[in-house]
């Protein structure tokens, strides 16, 4: 009880506090015209990249004024190929200094998140950034509150929460179709990216490439985690990429981790860069179960991956024991979205579903389970976020 007091305290507090940020964040725009369009800068024209961009240009509001990466050339061809008519850079600092802009877009190495975010925040930019959004949750949590200091947003990747699918099952769960939940399983994985050591090295590995879907869709399902305990390795300790040649592994690309919820519920994320995968990166036709929800009265697995959904089966004591296929239709909605969603909502005035806290909160998860594995021990977390994320 005294738990429950204190979440409709929290959520109280973060709901009107997102609300009251929302509003300063946009007071520089009170002259707003119906042509004000949010300039968008992205950062980093890798293989991201290559999805955001298309995503983005879609937008009626939305205008990619900057492309920057050190590796130049690709800042220069993405212009070309996706006709972005931005500048192009070399570095942040050149492209802090050249066309303004109202959003930096973080799409570069996973490691370097955390210093290019806070420099755009510190120039006065909203930032939307791949995960991680930090290299710590404390790194996080201090970009958070330096962005909030001075009226500026911050949002993290992965937007799974957006999803018709993600909204389908959260609100399942609520209505007590599937009894009293008791556990749950995510997972994802593949062989690994073949193109960036970046993802084998120290503050890469698959908990923050892989799992942090998994992880999002949990917690955001089940609610904030309390603790975690996990086992981590390294399955494949050399491999070849195309940036840097043979490469020793250093990252986990193994992962196990144990959630605990409030009311005792335990859920279960596996991920990793050794899993066969038959439908390869695009997940298009996949059919498995990769989010998978344990009730006394039904259980429901989410078709495909949570970032490429394809539908919700359901068989619970409703249905008489029968699978039923539900939700079908993604509604529009797909993973690379996440930039345009919360651009689109900020000068719309609306407050999106995704969520900074939540994505932090699965930051403080990848940091705890490095601990667990490191220490042999159930790790407790602090972090909460507003839930839930879906009203009933
Ligand atoms: N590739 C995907 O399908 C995919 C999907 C979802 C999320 N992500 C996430 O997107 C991020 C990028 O992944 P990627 O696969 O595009 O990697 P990538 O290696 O293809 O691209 C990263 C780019 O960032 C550039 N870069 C590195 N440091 C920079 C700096 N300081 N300033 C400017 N540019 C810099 C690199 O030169 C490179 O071009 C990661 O966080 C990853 O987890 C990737």
């Amino acid at each position: 009880m005294a738990n429950q007091i204190t979440r409709q305290e929290f959520l109280t507090k973060t709901a009107m506090a997102s609300a009251a940020l929302l509003v300063s964040s946009l007071e520089g725009w009170a002259n707003v015209t119906e042509n004000k369009k949010l300039k968008v800068a992205i950062i980093g024209c890798g293989s991201v990249s290559g999805s955001y961009i298309p995503k983005l240009l879609t937008s009626d509001v939305i205008q990619i004024v900057s492309l920057c990466d050190i590796k130049y050339d690709r800042a220069l061809e993405r212009n070309k190929t996706f006709k972005v008519n931005a500048k192009t850079y070399h570095n942040i600092d050149e492209m802090l200094k050249g066309e303004p802009f109202d959003m930096m877009i973080t799409l570069t190495d996973m490691q370097v998140h955390e210093g290019l975010n806070r420099k755009a925040i510190m120039a006065g930019k909203h930032v939307w950034s791949e995960k991680p959004m930090a290299n710590s949750y404390k790194a996080g949590k201090e970009l958070l509150d330096l962005a909030r200091s001075k009226k500026l947003r911050l949002w993290g990747a992965p937007a799974v929460v957006n999803s018709p699918q993600f909204e389908f099952m959260s609100k399942k769960i609520q209505s007590g179709e599937l009894g009293k939940i008791s556990s749950a399983h995510g997972q994802y994985g593949h062989t690994g990216p073949t193109w960036s050591a970046f993802f084998y090295e120290k503050g890469g590995g698959s908990m923050p490439d892989l799992g942090v879907y998994n992880m999002a869709s949990l917690t955001g399902l089940l609610g904030p985690a309390k603790s975690v305990m996990a086992m981590l390795s390294i399955v494949t300790p050399e491999r070849t990429v195309d940036d840097k040649g043979k490469i020793k592994v250093e990252a986990e690309d193994n992962a196990h981790l144990l959630l605990e919820h409030d009311n005792n519920v335990i859920s279960h994320v596996m991920c990793g860069f050794n899993f066969y995968d038959r439908f390869g990166h695009q997940a298009k036709d996949q059919r498995l179960h990769s989010i998978q929800i344990y009730g006394s009265e039904g259980n429901m697995r989410l078709i495909g991956y949570d970032w490429e959904t394809n539908g919700v089966a359901i068989d619970s004591v409703k249905t008489n024991g029968e699978e039923q296929l539900l939700c079908t239709d993604k509604g529009g909605y797909e993973w690379r979205e996440g930039a345009k969603v919360v651009g689109e909502s900020m000068l719309k005035g609306i407050e999106p579903r995704i969520n900074v806290e939540h994505a932090l909160h699965v930051l403080e998860i990848i940091e705890a389970a490095r601990k667990s594995q490191e220490t042999g021990t159930r790790i407790k977390l602090k972090s909460k976020f507003p839930w839930p994320m879906v009203g009933s």
